[in-house]
């Protein structure tokens, strides 16, 4: 199995990711055997934060990324994180952010230390306002924002909308909070999600690129091998091929007698 990784931190020095080189390279590794061909790089990027000269230096070391990237047979395609807040009209208009590659879809983020009530009453006002300048976007990793148990409703209400849902392998295999492992497989169970990414910010520790061994674990778990391949293989060769996202419908995601292992 081939694994597209549409969100990362694998370029050095840019944000809260990898800071070097060497351990770029560590993660490259990692990513070409965890089975990764395709990687978007995903830097953060803040609305209201950035400038034209911020976004050139991002760029150049992207492509610095990408030529690294080549040495492990790994295909990379530019894009950012972007956090939204009430400057995002100004970052669309102002071209500050940047879509995943040459394709609408554009990684948002809220920040995952707001608590709930804040991420519902604003996050959807500021992600209609990068729908209506033509926009697709993903959501990252909607597991993060609950600190209780996940809104269901909420997020059937944002892929009404337009939005699409990514989630994190880490959250998936219960590397992180005990409550984003019970976000991810809810939204697993529910299909209310498109994609599963990495969001690698390390080279070694727990947010690694792990998307075999999240493959693995789903497997592992009684779920069906081609829900799991849509999210994880299918939507994600979508996005960077600028394809429609696929939206799971079916009659039971997990194989028959799953039970019994
Ligand atoms: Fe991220």
């Amino acid at each position: 199995m081939k694994f597209t990784d549409i969100h990362g931190h694998y370029a050095w020095d840019i944000d809260d990711g990898i800071q070097t080189m060497p351990e770029t390279v560590k993660a490259l590794r990692i990513a070409s055997q965890q089975g990764i061909s395709h990687i978007v790089a995903t830097p953060h990027m803040c609305c209201g934060k950035i400038d034209q000269d911020n976004r050139a230096i991002l760029m150049k070391r992207m492509e610095s990324f990408k030529k690294l990237a080549q040495r492990y047979s790994i295909d990379v395609t530019f894009g950012c994180e972007l956090m939204l807040n009430q400057k995002i009209k100004d970052t669309l208009a102002e071209d500050l952010f940047i879509p995943i590659g040459k394709t609408p879809y554009l990684l948002c983020e809220d920040d995952v230390r707001k608590k709930e009530p804040d991420f519902i009453e604003v996050f959807d006002i500021y992600l209609k306002e990068v729908i209506y300048a033509g926009y697709k976007p993903i959501v990252a990793h909607v597991e993060r924002y609950f600190h209780d148990d996940i809104d269901l409703e909420f997020i059937r209400y944002l892929i009404d909308m337009g939005c699409y849902i990514q989630v994190n392998t880490t959250s998936i295999l219960g590397l992180s909070h005990a409550q984003h492992h019970k976000n991810a497989l809810k939204l697993i169970d529910s299909q209310l999600i498109h994609i599963i990414a990495t969001d690698t910010h390390q080279a070694e520790g727990t947010r690694v690129p792990n998307m075999k061994e999240c493959y693995d674990y789903l497997l592992k778990k009684g779920y069906q091998e081609r829900y799991i391949h849509l999210l994880m293989n299918e939507n994600p060769k979508r996005v960077v091929n600028n394809r429609t996202l696929l939206t799971p419908h079916f009659h039971s995601t997990k194989k028959l007698f799953s039970f019994l292992k």
